[in-house]
């Protein structure tokens, strides 16, 4: 009866065991179900993970069960939010069907990447034996030492791949150059103009597009290692992880047509916010299914350099023309960001820095025109989209072009025969100019010639001048400009006034100093004549709009900005008041006494003061026509040279010569 009872006591130690190790069944999160496939060693290993089963199809094939699990607490690290089937864990597991009391237990630490990626590492055996019980919150390295890393973690590829949207791994269109080899490069780089990536998603298409992205590798004759090849690559998903010590962009990629799994998955690494001083994004590309490989933007088997690049499109050739005194290269501020912009006959280019590093460059061509409104097609380099926009350009004036720019508008695939004519009903309509129907207070966007070309100034004479600055820093100060052309006279002033003035001699400058000496010397002159101004403003352009007067002036010396809009308008006479802008863009709100408004912070009332020797008639243009052509001047006041008395004398002698 012996032989039968020595099963049973196995059961028993057996049961007694289990129970000790994990009370509840353990099941094996439901995100991590599924046929994976993971490179180990350079060894292909296919894994199937069930409900409480972990089976490898290396050789020899085993299986692990479950024992217990310990779920990691949630970190929000993962690239597009959190959710809680995300997680992390350190499972415990045996072979399964092993009865051997000495067995082999195993800690598996699982780190969850994307649906399609998750990364494991597995501890050696470790036995039951005396004095040392296993479980899994003092055995587990993974729960006493945390989780293993991107270096000592195996990836594992989802063998079907979850359908992803490719936002977070990579969008727009871009050329690259792409070099062969980890640090010791095969044949060097190939940078080929049709090597290109065009990642582009059609937002809210349930299309394939949205999921893949196309990499148009082009072959370098002098390059050995270069290919003539196009793949579209399944987008597995990213993840942001840590690698020696810097935070990096992880993603997995799967070759749609590739069979061979080795060479189908392939992982990628890049830096978000890379501070390349050409505007280049750097890539790294493995070439088998592993991440280890990947140790820094400079180092990974395949080198990829991405520069942004317009979309390609039918309606990117010019079919009209634009004025052709718009030429140019102009200057533009917008309410967040300032732009250079170039035009051409048929193109406009704004290049807009967003911050040290980045810049924004997007095109325009003209497609059609009717008036002042040009339909344009509107292109950015490195975004997928195409769209319309209208632009209503007023003539330029001065060194000034007013414009308003359109609602945009996708291009579609609706390609018909008149298509292009309700593009342009579509976004030229006078109502596309409106983002908001109630918004009646718009106003027109400016371009200023950059260097601008200058004009006489709308408001001329000399001045002493009241300021209201917002704070100190605003105020028009005396400072010391440099070195001076002649040295400053140290004379004893008794008379210092402000003083403003815009003169026949540089009728387009309006020279402003803070403290001017008036003192005069035995002869009515003034004693500080040599007195350097503290700012000299070039006059660029100016004009009236909804009843009010602006004035765009250029400083070479401004640290804040060289351009600046005014908004300045007469009170009487002799007075005018006038309020500065911030940049070169003028507030809507701004009126000509404000300062205090955001976007101002200075205020100024002119109050005329010419005098004897000044030569400086007070002259003034409200803009009403700034399209006239500035030699009307009209002249108010001037101090005269003849008096009255010597004409009468001069006509009554002549009476006197008649009569006799
Ligand atoms: C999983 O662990 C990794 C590495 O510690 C971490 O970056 C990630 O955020 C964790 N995931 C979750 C869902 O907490
Ligand atoms: C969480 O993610 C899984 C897998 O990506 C998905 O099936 C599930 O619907 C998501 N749940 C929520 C609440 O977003
Ligand atoms: C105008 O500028 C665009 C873009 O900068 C350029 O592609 C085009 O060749 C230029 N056209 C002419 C006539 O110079
Ligand atoms: C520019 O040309 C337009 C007509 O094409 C004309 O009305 C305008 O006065 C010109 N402006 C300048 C500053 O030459």
């Amino acid at each position: 009866m012996a032989i039968k009872l020595i099963p049973f006591s196995v059961c028993i130690l057996y049961l007694s065991l289990n129970f000790r190790l994990a009370v509840t069944v353990c099941n094996i999160p439901k995100i991590y179900h599924g046929d994976w496939y993971s490179q180990e060693a350079g060894v292909d290993v296919k894994t199937n993970v069930a409900f409480d089963k972990w089976r490898r199809d290396s050789v020899p094939q085993e299986q692990l069960e479950c024992v217990a699990i310990y779920t990691h607490p949630q970190q929000s690290s993962i690239i597009g939010g959190m959710n809680s089937s995300m997680i992390n864990s350190t499972m415990l597991m045996s072979i399964f069907g092993e009865t051997d009391v000495n067995k082999c237990y195993y800690c598996i630490d699982v780190l969850y990447r994307t649906p399609n990626i998750i990364q494991y590492k597995r501890q050696d055996c470790i036995r039951l034996n005396a004095g040392n019980p296993i479980s899994i919150d003092k055995s587990c390295r993974g729960i006493t030492e945390g989780l293993p890393t991107m270096d000592n973690a195996i990836t594992m590829f989802r063998r079907s791949v979850v359908k992803l949207n490719c936002i977070t791994t990579i969008e727009g269109v871009y050329q690259f150059s792409y070099e062969v080899g980890g640090t010791t490069s095969l044949g060097g780089i190939c940078n080929e103009p049709r090597s290109r990536i065009e990642a582009c998603q059609d937002p809210g298409s349930a299309y394939v597009d949205n999921r893949m992205f196309l990499m148009n590798y082009a072959k370098c004759r002098d390059v050995s290692t270069s290919v003539d090849q196009q793949i579209r690559y399944q987008c597995m998903g990213a993840w942001y992880a840590v690698k020696n010590g810097v935070g990096y962009t992880f993603a997995a990629v799967a070759d749609t047509v590739e069979a061979d799994e080795r060479e189908r998955f392939k992982c990628m690494m890049t830096l978000k916010d890379q501070k390349d001083p050409n505007n280049q994004i750097r890539w790294v590309m493995s070439r088998f299914p592993t991440c280890t490989s990947l140790n820094s933007i400079y180092d990974g088997d395949r080198k990829l350099v991405l520069t942004r690049v317009i979309p390609t499109t039918n309606y990117l050739p010019p079919q009209c023309v634009l004025p052709r005194n718009m030429s140019g290269t102009w200057f533009t501020q917008g309410q967040q960001f300032k732009s250079d912009v170039f035009i051409n006959e048929t193109h406009i280019a704004y290049k807009t820095k967003i911050n040290e590093f980045e810049l924004l460059e997007t095109y325009y061509s003209c497609q059609q025109t009717q008036g002042t409104r040009y339909m344009m097609t509107r292109v950015t380099a490195g975004r997928c989209e195409v769209d319309f926009v209208c632009f209503d350009l007023m003539p330029r004036h001065h060194s000034v072009i007013r414009y308003r720019v359109g609602k945009p508008s996708r291009l579609s695939d609706e390609d018909t025969g008149n298509f292009m004519v309700k593009k342009f009903r579509e976004t030229c309509s006078w109502m596309s100019f409106t983002y908001n129907r109630d918004e009646t207070d718009w106003k027109y966007e400016v371009l200023i010639l950059n260097p601008p070309t200058p004009v006489p100034c709308p408001i001329a004479g000399r001045f002493n001048f009241e300021q209201w600055p917002v704070r100190d820093s605003e105020k028009i100060a005396t400072r010391i400009r440099g070195v001076t052309p002649r040295p400053r006279i140290q004379v004893d002033c008794r008379i210092i006034v402000s003083e403003i003035k815009s003169c026949p001699v540089d009728m387009n400058r309006i020279s402003i100093d803070a403290e001017y000496c008036e003192t005069v010397d035995y002869r009515g002159r003034p004693i500080g004549e040599y007195d350097v101004s503290d700012y000299d403003l070039t006059c660029v352009g100016f004009w009236m709009e909804d009843y009010k007067s602006y004035l765009i002036t250029w400083d070479e010396e401004d640290a804040i900005s060289n351009f600046r809009c005014w908004v300045y308008e007469r009170l009487s006479w002799t007075d005018v008041m006038m309020s500065r802008s911030q940049n070169a863009r003028c507030v809507p709100d701004q009126r000509a006494d404000s300062f205090q408004i955001p976007g101002t912070g200075l205020a100024l009332k002119l109050t005329e003061s010419e005098r004897l020797f000044d030569d400086c008639p007070q002259r003034f243009d409200p803009g009403l026509d700034p399209y006239r052509k500035p030699t009307i001047i009209y002249i108010l006041n001037k101090s005269t040279a003849v008096t009255p008395s010597i004409i009468i004398i001069s006509i009554l002698s002549l009476l006197f010569t008649l009569i006799h």
